[in-house]
This record gives structure tokens, sequence and C-alpha cells, in this order.
């Protein structure tokens, strides 16, 4: 089902068709094999977290065909523009604020004002994000808690499929995951170890801060807190879940038919589509946080979500929304 494709301009023009039009291709890049997906289409985003079966929304890096592409959607710093220049095209990931208007959607940043962007070391890698013409959001091309793949027949061994294509770019060179770097404060910080040595980056910009490494903090079930994780975008309404009626203070959250009497309504499917519902999940709370202060609403209510299929991460994305904050 999945479709295997050769490295050549034929290979390059089926990826890019497919990518454009909004299917999963995974590539080979220099560290791992990513999961492409068109990161400005909520829908293809939310597909990504579908064939992985991830339990839950992170964010997803984002992929450029250079330093320019990539500065256009964050706000690149002198720290980030050395960088750019030493490592790339390389496995170094920047976190960097993203700009106004930047068309990068919602759920490929996990609903963060922030984006990581990174541009592969490969030529094919950044001729295909040059062909379809817009970032490209890819995880590791791996199913939820498997190891990456480096190999287009490890793509298949998982993802068989579950994936329009597969471009088979042979194995991975660096074979370990590119290096995070979060520039949005004023001490760097380094989030995961990966491609680059943190000490090639010290030599450039300094001494690093240490974060906490946020596949730890997503796999630990005691951080509830949302607020403390940097990959938890939280409302700042209080979230009431499984409403089945709500009250004109409220702002809905709403799912299939919605309740009626809210002050406030943001449907995240009116078919009771989760593809569609993970699409809008981050939007539509920050859209109701936004109407909710306008009209001095109390809280939002969210209707119940079907737990199966993306609808489990919609629910732990909820649910953490919902959880007591930290002060
Ligand atoms: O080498 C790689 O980076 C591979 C290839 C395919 O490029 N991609 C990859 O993506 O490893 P993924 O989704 O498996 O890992 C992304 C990492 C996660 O640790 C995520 O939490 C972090 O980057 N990340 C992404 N966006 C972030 C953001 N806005 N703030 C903080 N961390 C972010
Ligand atoms: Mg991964």
């Amino acid at each position: 089902m999945t479709e295997v494709l050769t490295q050549d301009a034929a290979g390059l023009a089926r990826a890019a068709e497919l990518l454009r039009a909004g299917a999963l291709v995974a590539f080979a890049t220099e560290t791992v094999y990513g999961l492409g997906a068109d990161a400005t289409s909520g829908r293809a985003v939310a597909s990504v977290f579908e064939a992985k079966g991830r339990p839950h929304f992170n964010p997803l890096i984002c992929h450029y065909p250079g330093a320019d592409a990539a500065f256009a959607h964050v706000v690149a710093d002198p720290r980030a523009q050395r960088l750019a220049e030493a490592f790339w095209p390389g496995p170094l990931t920047l976190v960097l604020e993203r700009r106004e208007g930047c068309p990068v959607d919602l759920l490929a940043g996990a609903g963060l004002d922030t984006l990581a962007v990174r541009v592969p070391a490969p030529d094919f890698a950044r001729a295909l994000v040059r062909a379809v013409g817009r970032p490209v959001a890819a995880p590791s091309a791996n199913r939820s808690g498997e190891v990456s793949p480096t190999t287009a027949a490890h793509v298949l061994a998982g993802l068989d499929g579950r994936i329009a294509a597969v471009v088979d770019g042979g194995p991975c060179a660096v074979g370990v995951e590119s290096t995070v770097l979060d520039l949005t404060g004023r001490q760097p910080v380094l989030l995961r170890p990966g491609g680059v040595p943190a000490e090639a980056i010290e030599a450039l910009i300094g001494p690093l801060g240490r974060g906490i490494p946020l596949a730890q903090a997503e796999a630990s079930r005691t951080l509830r807190s949302p607020g403390l994780l940097v990959s938890h975008y939280a409302p700042a309404l209080p979230v009431r879940l499984d409403a089945d009626d709500v009250a004109p203070t409220e702002a809905l959250l709403a799912f299939g038919d919605p309740l009626p009497g809210a002050g406030a309504v943001f449907n995240l499917s009116a078919s009771g589509d989760l593809t569609e519902a993970a699409a809008n999940l981050f939007a539509g709370l920050r859209a109701l946080d936004a109407e909710g202060a306008r009209r001095g609403l109390l809280r939002i209510a969210a209707m119940p979500i079907p737990d199966r299929g993306l609808g489990v991460a919609i629910n732990d994305r909820l649910q953490r929304a919902a959880a007591p904050r930290g002060t």
C-alpha cells in the first residue's frame, strides 16, 4: 500500500505531489528518517499523530530548504544567525519565536508561540522541501514507542500501509536525532543532545543552560501542571471536561452537535471527525480564550471526545488543560 519511491527526479516529483495534497511521505535526513507532512495543513499534521499512534501531541520540527526560508517564519537573533551559518544544513534544530503571520499550523507547534526549525543536510531532502513550497513538519518516522528508523526498511516495518510513500535514501549518515536548542530566552538551553555536540555550539555562543529534557518531561506523568512544561500550551481560562450542559458564562468547546446556551462556541468538528478535531484543537482553545476574555466568560466547557484514535491525544491535552494549575 505504501509507495516506495527512489531518490531521483521522478521520486522527487511524486513525493512533492503527495505532500502538497496533504498525504504523509517519509524521507531520509542525515539524522533519521522523517515522517513528512505539509506543516501548514492542520489535517496533514493531525494525520502524522494518527499514523504514529502517538497518545499525545508534542511539537514537531519544521524542515526548510534554507536559513532564509526558515527565518521568514521565526525571529532569528544574531546567535541564531551564527549557528545557522556554522551548522546548516545539518543536524541542529533551533527553537525560536514564531513571526506574526507564520503560516505553520498551530498543531505542528502544539499550540506554542515558538517553533522548532531546521535545514536538513541531504540535497534530496532540501530539494523535496523546496519543491513542496511549504515547510515540512517531520518527526521520526516510527510508531510511537519504537526506535527511530535509519533505513527505508525500518520505516516500512512500522508504518507500511499507514503512510502514502517512503523515499528510499539508503541508511542515514548520523543515525541520532538533531540537537534541539532553545533560543527563545536570554540563556540558550539545550533541550535535546544530538548530531551537533553541545561544545561546538558553546564555542560559538557561550555556555548553554540545562532544560528539562522534553522527552523525559513528557514521559513523566507526575508533571501534570501544564504551565510547567514548555511543550504544553494551556489556555488562560479554566477548563471543565465532559460537559453535558453549558452555562451562558461558559465558552463551549464543541464536538458534534453543540450543546445549546453557551456564551461562545467553537466546534472542533461538527461531523464528529477526530482528525478534523485534532487539527482544530489549539486554534479552538485560543479562539475561546480570546472570546472568553472579550465577553468576561468564566471557563471553557469541553464536550466529551471519544477516547479512541486521535481522541486519545485530544483528551490527553484537554486533561492537562483541566488539571489544577501550579503557581
Ligand atoms: O533529527 C531530527 O530532528 C528528526 C529528523 C526527522 O529531522 N526529527 C525529530 O523530530 O526528531 P521529533 O518530532 O521526533 O522531535 C522533535 C523534538 C522533540 O523533542 C520536541 O519536543 C522538540 O523537538 N520541539 C519541537 N518543537 C519545539 C518547541 N516549539 N519548543 C520546544 N521543543 C520543541
Ligand atoms: Mg522521535
